[in-house]
């Protein structure tokens, strides 16, 4: 092992998480700070400040269709291990392997869809992928009781029993996010990671950097810790931003790679007393649904998705709409490195983050009519913009900050989901 180190990590999402635990397993003095009280909400969604931040919900979805990007099936893959083990540890279903149906823009496979096969299969994995049209995958699906997640949808305008291609993803389902959150903030304390939250002490307000301001010299110009809201500097080796989409605002120097963009999400509650629908939308019975509306245009862009989550313990039904996604432009701060025409995009305040644009209640209506049809006139129960922490290749950005000095004092860690 290298020497202990002592860092400090600017974010408690699921990234500032996960990186405390690795580093704190390496033996390394680890303090994770946010703005947010977490200790107090244990991450709960309904808790009002915490509802802009990504990885404060009910569930994500864990997948490996990722098309030609054989990197993040795989990535996808390693993780569902790491999902399947802490499982096991907490004796909960943290992650629920319920399946994943990829229904198609037509009544045939897309191209994206070829291409993730054609990766399953070079990976050894096309028996976990059944294709709704082959007779095979059925056949294999019966055997191994996914044939009732095969489902039907018909094809609006075309005759009855003309239905949308589809493919069952056995590797796939969906984590709770907010519960497994809490579970990991609870392992970290545990371990003896430290946490420092709330507006005030929790919140970062500037790096404190030895050696001269900016633009002195190239030499000796190093990040040597933080100091938060409440004043108090906190001397580390090493800090590390994780703060997903407000990530620019601590560092905007990373405005060169990121930008927060917003997708959007609408629920419906069911109750208990709906039987039919209760049961019918349980994860036993109904996979995660995404749906690609459009096929691949000629510059061979895919159009985004619309997906659905079977209902939660609360009978929430999560729908999520990553069509069009939505941007803030504000005036960007003197000196931000690179703005478009002095603007950039950042999270909207929670309050103005809980309606959604006409072009996105659209898209998720008309989802609604194809797939959820028990829905159709039902208001929601909540919508809401999700804000994404958008990378230009929509890749993880994980690195270390060159500009400031010689690294490495300061590592940036963010990343998108890169749903294409
Ligand atoms: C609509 C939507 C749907 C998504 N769906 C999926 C999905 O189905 N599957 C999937 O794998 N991924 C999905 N993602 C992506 C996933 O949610 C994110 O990749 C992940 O949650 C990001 O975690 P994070 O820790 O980087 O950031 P965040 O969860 O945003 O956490 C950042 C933390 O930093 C803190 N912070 C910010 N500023 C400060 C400050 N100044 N001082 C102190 N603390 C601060 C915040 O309070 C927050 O707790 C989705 C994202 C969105 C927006
Ligand atoms: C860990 O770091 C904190 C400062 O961030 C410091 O107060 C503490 O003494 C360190 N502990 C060890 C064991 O180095
Ligand atoms: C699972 O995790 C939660 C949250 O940390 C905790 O309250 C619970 O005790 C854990 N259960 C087990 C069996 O470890």
């Amino acid at each position: 092992m290298s020497q202990p180190r002592t860092v400090i990590i600017v974010g408690a999402g699921i990234f500032g998480l996960s990186t405390s635990l690795a580093l704190r397993a390496k033996g390394h003095n680890v303090t994770v700070f946010d703005q947010h009280d977490y200790i107090q909400s244990r991450y709960d969604p309904e808790h009002h400040p915490n509802g802009q931040v990504a990885s404060v919900d009910h569930n994500k979805i864990l997948r490996p269709s990722y098309g030609t990007k054989i990197h993040y099936q795989r990535l996808a893959l390693e993780s569902r291990e790491e999902w399947l083990k802490m499982n096991k540890d907490n004796d909960s279903e943290l992650f629920v392997g319920c399946g994943m149906l990829r229904a198609q823009p037509s009544a045939h496979l897309g191209a994206l869809e070829k291409e993730t096969l054609a990766n399953m299969e070079r990976d050894g994995l096309r028996d976990t992928q059944f294709v709704k049209s082959n007779a095979d995958d059925r056949q294999r699906a019966a055997d191994r009781g996914w044939q009732d997640k095969l489902l039907d949808f018909n094809i609006p305008g075309e005759d009855v029993g003309c239905h949308f291609e589809a493919v069952l993803d056995s590797l796939s389902g969906f984590v709770k996010c907010s519960e497994a959150c809490a579970y990991l903030l609870d392992k970290a304390v545990s371990l003896g990671v430290k946490f420092v939250a709330g507006a005030d002490a929790g919140s970062f307000e500037s790096l404190v950097i030895e050696g001269g301001p900016r633009g002195t010299g190239k030499n000796g110009r190093k990040v040597v810790g933080i100091k938060t809201g409440d004043g108090v500097v906190h001397q580390s080796d090493t800090v590390i931003i994780a703060a997903g989409s407000f990530s620019t605002q601590i560092l905007p120097d990373l405005s060169y790679h990121l930008e927060s963009s917003a997708g959007s999400v609408a629920t419906f509650k069911i109750d208990k007393t709906e039987t039919d629908l209760w049961n019918k939308y349980a994860p036993d019975r109904f996979p995660v649904l995404t749906w690609k509306s459009a096929p691949r245009d000629q510059n061979g862009k895919d159009s985004g998705s619309v997906y659905v989550f079977p209902r939660t313990e609360n009978g929430l039904i999560k729908i999520g709409y990553r069509g069009i996604k939505f941007t803030n432009f504000v005036p960007a701060p003197q000196g931000t490195a690179f703005t478009q025409d002095g603007k950039w995009s950042i999270p909207l305040p929670y309050a103005e983050s809980k309606s959604l644009p006409e072009a996105a209640t659209e898209a998720i209506r008309q989802f609604v009519s194809i797939f959820l049809p028990e829905f159709a006139t039902r208001p929601f129960s909540s919508t809401k913009f999700c804000w994404y922490t958008d990378s230009l290749d929509n890749s993880f950005l994980v690195g270390f900050h060159q500009p400031l000095d010689q690294a490495p004092q300061l590592k940036a860690q963010t990343n998108t989901d890169g749903i294409p």
